[in-house]
């Protein structure tokens, strides 16, 4: 099934400049499953509604992650850490490679992370409360998530800044696959864990390096490079996400005086805050999954080999699932949004994530009494994540 003219969802300005929900919107209308045979680059179906978008993320036995799960240009080019990585693998290597992560991210290991994000969160704000406009993505909302969890990824309380550029920089790389400077930021990244590998041999810690570390000891079948790729994948994962829902949720309460009041007095669970401004942000645009044989998704023939796009911020907007879903409604319940994925490969770091961001709205609606929007924010060109590059504002405390 072709997709209506305008549809060109591989166009970046769409995402910088355009209203990619217009498009969504009239996708979920006309043609669910989509095929799209856009300029510079190969062919794809997308997914725009719910159900059969989580029909695709939920079937890893038709749907597989194992020849990457983000559309780019030249899908037949290999993609790093493809079919080995646990983002990039289906089961049984899937199910091995998360067991053996799983017990550091257990809701209650997550728990443990509340008193390092309160830290963070008063250290963060401290530095842009009442000391005029500042950008929050750049001072605030990025820095936040590596800091809390640098000593889970591995990485040394020094080295967290560096590594939170190189991981901002390997997504450029998805984005765009020939900037050298995504290429060198990936390099660096292997690099430096390579020598952390080495020493939690030695001395293994409570992080995820030591977690594969003491596994591949006990027989698991993994390599260093793939514990690389592995944290690598982690630091993305957990970074470029976190953000977006602390810079796009306080766009979005900004522009709902009555929603942000709600959530200042208490008015709304802060439970059910965090899920929708993680709903209505979507940091990740669409997830990719390739066709493992022919097979029917409602009544459209998918070929084995073909790639398949879930778009999970229209899933997020599906009317048929979401009452007023252009509403944002900090107290919306049932939500059952679906930004950490569905299926084998659901967000592993969710828990963590509501932790982060649960703390951090506590701590800047308890230290931040007026929040002014002092710039236009800049949105990324990117269809893999919803992102913004840019958030001026200024924070009073009186
Ligand atoms: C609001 C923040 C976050 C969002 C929206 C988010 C979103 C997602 C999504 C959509 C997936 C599914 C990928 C797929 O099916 O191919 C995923 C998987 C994953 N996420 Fe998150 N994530 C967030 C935070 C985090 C954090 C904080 C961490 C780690 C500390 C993390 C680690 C991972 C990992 C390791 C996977 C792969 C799981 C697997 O393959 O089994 N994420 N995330």
């Amino acid at each position: 099934m072709g997709a209506p003219a305008i549809t060109r969802l591989t166009d970046p300005h769409l995402y910088s400049h355009g209203d990619p929900h217009a498009v969504w919107a009239r996708l979920r209308r006309e043609c669910p499953v989509s095929w799209h045979d856009e300029p510079d680059h190969d062919p794809f179906w997308a997914v725009t509604t719910y159900d059969e978008g989580l029909e695709v993320l939920s079937d890893w036995k038709r749907f597989s992650s194992a020849s990457g799960t983000f559309l780019r240009p030249n899908l037949s080019d290999p993609y790093p850490g493809a079919g080995v990585m646990m983002t990039l693998s289906d089961p049984p290597r899937h199910d091995v490679l998360r067991k053996a992560a799983a017990a550091l991210f257990t809701p209650k290991a997550a728990a443990g992370f509340r008193a390092r994000a309160t830290e963070v969160s008063r250290s963060l704000l401290r530095g842009v409360i009442d000391a005029g406009p500042h950008d929050f993505v750049n001072d605030v909302s990025a820095p936040y998530p590596l800091q809390v969890i640098a000593g889970l990824l591995g990485v040394a309380g020094e080295d967290v800044e560096r590594m939170a550029g190189y991981a901002e920089a390997a997504v450029g790389n998805i984005v765009d696959l020939d900037g050298t400077a995504a290429q060198q930021a990936h390099l660096e990244v292997l690099a430096y864990y390579a020598e952390v590998i080495e020493e939690r041999r030695v001395r293994p810690t409570n992080d995820v390096v030591s977690a594969f570390v003491l596994a591949q000891a006990d027989g698991l079948d993994i390599t260093d490079d793939e514990i690389i790729l592995t944290c690598d994948n982690l630091a993305v994962a957990a970074g470029e996400t976190t953000r977006q829902v602390l810079a796009g949720g306080l766009l979005a309460l900004l522009a709902d005086p009555a929603e942000l009041a709600a959530l200042r007095s208490g008015a709304v669970p802060l439970r059910s805050a965090i899920e929708e401004l993680v709903r209505w942000t979507t940091p990740v645009n669409h997830l990719m999954r390739t066709a493992v044989a022919d097979t029917l998704l409602g009544d459209v023939e998918i070929k084995a080999g073909q790639a398949v796009s879930v778009w999970l911020s229209s899933l997020n907007r599906d009317e048929n699932v979401f009452d007023r879903p252009m509403e944002l409604q900090l107290n919306r319940n049932p939500n059952r949004h679906v930004s950490f994925g569905g299926g084998r490969h659901f967000c592993i770091g969710a828990p963590l994530a509501r932790v982060m961001i649960g703390v951090f709205l506590e701590e800047t609606m308890h230290s931040v009494a007026r929040i002014e929007q002092v710039g236009e924010p800049r949105r990324a060109p990117s269809y893999v994540t919803n992102s913004l590059e840019s958030l001026p504002l200024a924070f009073h405390s009186r």
